[in-house]
């Protein structure tokens, strides 16, 4: 079956077309024909993940360690990359009820990988569910990761009717889904991206959509409840300011000095700063995947490449001129 391997760290170039044998499935798994997979801030990070240094990786430094062992530290571990992917069940190991033959999926392989390939095989007890009906295969493939973070991270805040969130990268990943949940929890939402997503953010429901390159959100007259910060850009000291007494500040990446604040601010009866990991389980896919059905989550995917262009693929994405997401088509 087909593949796209990688074999050194580097820049698109290293993301190569080729033949590998295609998996039988094991008793509890499933084996899927992929439709798509998709090209993200993840899969781009990972192929060059030797180049990226812990200043430049948005998370503690240890955690950087941690990354560049498991996915290898001088060479990719696991060659090929993805790990998000829609498709059709094509065969299933003994055991499985839960999927039979010809059913539509979606699912979430996480730092396993390797969606981006022709079949793959998952357990059926994983980050699988049913593909909704009213979701097409290249949108689904755009989902998984960011929606599972945005609605594991999302659950601990409470968020309630009327209240004011912020989110400061409302065009990624997990933005577009952080944004779309808390306005399913009946929220009123400030989206802030750059200017080539505006009308992105405003098309997943934003009530209002902010351009971080020409305007300060900390320094405009409205208090909000919560402020998202998906990449920590900003600060608990500047958004101050802008938040409500009890207001929250959630920086989804994160350096040490959050840490200290978190611990410093967490009985605390005004400010404060919270810091959550996602810690996504298969019920959570079927929880997705009913939002979808009901209507109450979108995906948009503006540009779609054949496998066989995923080189093309990263490139276009790190160019920084995409609309919405960017997915691998089979
Ligand atoms: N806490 C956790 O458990 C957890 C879990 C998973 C990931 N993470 C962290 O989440 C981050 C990746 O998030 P993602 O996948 O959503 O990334 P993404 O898809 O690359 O999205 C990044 C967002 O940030 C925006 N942005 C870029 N520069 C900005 C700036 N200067 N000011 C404000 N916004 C800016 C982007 O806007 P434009 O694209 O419109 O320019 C985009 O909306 C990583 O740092 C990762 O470590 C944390």
């Amino acid at each position: 079956m087909k593949a796209i391997v990688y074999t050194q760290y580097g820049s698109p170039d290293v993301l190569h077309l080729a033949e590998i044998a295609k998996p039988a499935p094991k008793a509890g798994e499933v084996l899927v024909k992929v439709r798509a997979a998709s090209v993200g801030y993840g899969e781009t990070a990972v192929r060059n993940f030797a180049n990226i240094s812990h200043r430049e990786f948005n998370m503690p430094a240890l955690l950087w360690l941690f990354a560049r062992l498991s996915f290898g530290l001088r060479k990719p571990k696991n060659t090929i990359l993805g790990s998000e992917f829609s498709g059709t069940v094509e065969g299933v190991g003994a055991g499985v009820t839960r999927f039979k033959v010809g059913d539509a999926v979606f699912g979430y392989r996480g730092q396993a990988m390797a969606t981006y390939v022709e079949y793959l095989c998952m357990s059926a007890d994983g980050l699988i569910a049913h593909l909704p009906k009213n979701l097409g295969f290249a949108e689904a493939a755009a989902v998984p990761y960011g929606a599972l973070t945005a609605l594991t991270l999302l659950r601990r805040l409470n968020i309630q009717p009327g209240q004011r969130v912020l989110v400061n990268g409302a065009s990624g990943k997990i933005g577009t889904f952080a944004l779309q949940i808390a306005k399913h929890l009946g929220a009123e939402v400030t989206g802030v991206c750059g200017t080539e997503r505006m009308a992105y953010v405003r098309a997943l429901g934003a009530d209002h959509v902010l351009d971080y390159k020409h305007d300060d959100f900390t320094r405009g007259d409205v208090r909000y409840d919560l402020i998202i910060d998906v990449l920590g850009r900003s600060s608990f000291k500047a958004c101050q300011r802008v938040l409500t007494p009890q207001g929250i500040y959630f920086p989804v990446s994160f350096k040490m000095p959050a840490v200290l604040q978190m611990l410093r601010t967490r009985n605390s009866k005004g400010q404060r700063v919270h810091l959550g990991m996602s810690d996504e389980k298969p019920a959570d896919m079927t929880t997705i995947s009913t939002m979808f059905a009901e209507g109450s989550l979108k995906a948009i995917v503006e540009h779609c490449y054949p496998l066989e262009e995923a080189a093309d693929a990263h490139r276009f994405y790190e160019s920084g001129s995409r609309a919405g997401n960017v997915a691998l088509v089979l």
